[in-house]
């Protein structure tokens, strides 16, 4: 069982500035609820309950919200904004959360490396929050962590992107073994316009095996001057076994405005009004009987 989840939030998110001068891209809010707050409820549903976040400067927030804030809950106790804050109690009674930080940006495989004392000798899941993912059934960790169980083996999400869009990602090429999941024999980070070894892009969701830790350790800086995780899993898939695995549900890059928008615009549309039509139902449920 996979039980631990790590966070890299370190980095500075440039391409949504000025919102993210002075705010953690990771706590813009998707609706009503933070990004990364998602992303914990995603790790929470598969069975995860040890959030590791590797934070950096000016990230407070992040771990301000994972707490207690006293003075704002003695002011609304009692009254129906409590409700509020019935999602964030319950993730902060069922998750241990604990913090590294990540002192210069060396890119996404040195944060990870940066969560190791941590997460410690078993493997671990990692979510990148601006991937906001969501899936009406089974979130895409869940998914994921199940595999993990049948493969005890690295897994990457994956998902097909248009050819003029495989220069934003880390690229994998490798034979399909069953239904949406692929042997890894080749990864590329960004490939450059026409060289991408396929259209399968990596996304923010990994399950990694803990030998990836001494393997970023001595994997060289690489595209763009930062240690790839792309480089250190293409080691790892020479060496032993990488799955990639096609995941069910719909993914949102928030890191870009667009990507943004849209999954505002579809979270307001199927979690939110939906939930807060259920809460209305169940209210007036309550009060009948
Ligand atoms: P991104 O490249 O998408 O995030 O990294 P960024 O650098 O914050 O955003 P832009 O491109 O400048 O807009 C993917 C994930 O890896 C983390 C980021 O916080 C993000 O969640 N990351 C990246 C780190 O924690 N440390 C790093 O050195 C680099």
């Amino acid at each position: 069982m996979i039980k631990k989840c790590l966070f890299p939030a370190a980095g500075y998110g440039t391409r949504f500035l000025p919102a993210t001068k002075s705010m953690p891209k990771e706590m813009m809010p998707v609706v009503n609820k933070p990004l990364i707050e998602y992303g914990v409820e995603e790790a929470i549903q598969a069975g995860m309950d040890g959030m590791c976040i590797v934070t950096g400067r000016g990230k407070h927030s992040i771990m301000d919200h994972f707490d207690m804030n006293y003075e704002l809950e003695n002011q609304i106790r009692g009254t129906n904004k409590e409700e509020l804050l019935v999602d964030v109690r319950d993730i902060m009674d069922r998750a241990n959360f604990t913090y590294i930080r990540q002192r210069e940006m060396k890119g996404l495989g040195h944060a990870i490396l940066t969560g190791r004392e941590l997460v410690g000798d078993e493997a671990f899941a990692v979510v990148l929050a601006d991937d906001l993912c969501v899936n009406q059934d089974k979130g895409v960790l869940a998914q994921m962590a199940e595999l993990y169980k049948q493969f005890r083996c690295s897994i990457v999400a994956v998902q097909e992107v248009p050819e003029d869009e495989t220069h934003k990602y880390g690229v994998i090429s490798g034979e399909m073994i069953k239904d949406d999941i692929f042997r890894v024999d080749d990864m590329v980070e960004k490939p450059e316009p026409g060289k991408a070894p396929s259209n399968l892009a990596i996304i923010g969701r990994y399950i990694l095996t803990p030998d990836i830790f001494d393997i970023i350790e001595k994997t060289n800086p690489g595209k763009g001057g930062e240690i790839q995780i792309t480089d250190a899993l293409l080691q790892q898939a020479k060496t032993g076994c990488v799955l990639a695995y096609k995941f069910k549900g719909h993914r949102f890059d928030c890191g870009s405005v667009e990507g943004y928008i849209e999954a505002t615009n579809y979270c307001y549309e199927n979690l939110y009004k939906k939930n807060s039509q259920k809460v209305e139902l169940d209210k007036k449920s309550t009060h009948r009987s």
